[in-house]
């Protein structure tokens, strides 16, 4: 039998294509992963290539709308929210390419989450407050900035993200960061090497913790 493949969920956020360091840093971590031994099969989504609209009032009201009742057009627009969160849902591993734009997400995974994050379908509301609803996911945060930030001074980005994914239940992440990129040649290749090595430790991380289940897996594939 066959390793079962792990589906991973990958996003690009940046801007800046084949120069972007986050889309670089995620390569090396599924090439890292992979390396490690694990089977990958990848769904990726590069919102630079195909950008996720903003989630305005034309989408609030078709969501609201019965579905006997949606226009086509508004039906067109649950159809694309439900495919980015049933994307989610099938994902074992999210990884999550996070460039710092003014001190937070770039606003095309701000839209993303806008769309995925829905009440009775990603968490829901309870009397003592909200509760995810996605379990059992690993996610890889990998952080690019061009200068250097500390949380709870000025890196809005990497709380953030925590917090919204923490909404969704989503808690077992692992953070990657490359600083220091538009501080000039050598704090930029320091902090790339620096994101590098963080790979390797969260890969190796990641493979100790699901260990059990590579040994299944592993199993499985020798009966
Ligand atoms: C629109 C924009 C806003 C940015 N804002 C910040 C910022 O607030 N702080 C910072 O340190 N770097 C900022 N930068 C620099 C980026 O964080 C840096 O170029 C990083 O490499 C982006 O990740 P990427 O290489 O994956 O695109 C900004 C870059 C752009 C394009």
């Amino acid at each position: 039998m066959t390793q079962t493949a792990r589906q991973v969920l990958q996003l690009n956020s940046s801007i800046l294509g084949d120069n972007s360091v986050s889309n670089q840093l995620l390569a090396t971590l599924t090439e890292r992963l992979q390396a490690a031994g694990e089977k990958l099969e990848i769904q990726q989504r590069d919102f630079s290539v195909e950008p996720v609209p903003h989630f305005d009032e034309h989408w609030l009201q078709a969501l609201m709308t019965p579905e006997a009742d949606r226009s086509d057009s508004q039906q067109q627009k649950v159809d694309f929210s439900d495919t980015l969160i049933a994307e989610l849902k099938a994902a074992d591993i999210l990884i999550i390419g996070l460039p710092m734009y003014n001190f937070s997400v770039p606003s095309m995974l701000k839209a993303w989450n806008d769309h995925v994050a829905r009440a009775g379908a990603t968490f829901k509301y309870t009397d003592t407050g909200p509760v995810g609803l996605l379990e059992n996911k690993k996610v890889f945060l990998v952080a690019a900035m061009g200068g250097v930030h500390k949380v709870g001074e000025s890196d809005y980005l990497r709380p953030y993200m925590q917090q919204f994914l923490g909404l969704l239940g989503l808690t077992d992440i692992s953070f990657v960061t490359a600083s220091g990129l538009n501080m000039g040649e050598e704090p930029r290749a320091e902090g790339i090497s620096r994101a590098e090595a963080e790979i390797d430790a969260a890969v190796q991380a990641y493979r100790q913790k699901y260990s059990k289940q590579n040994q299944d897996y592993k199993e499985e594939e020798a009966a």
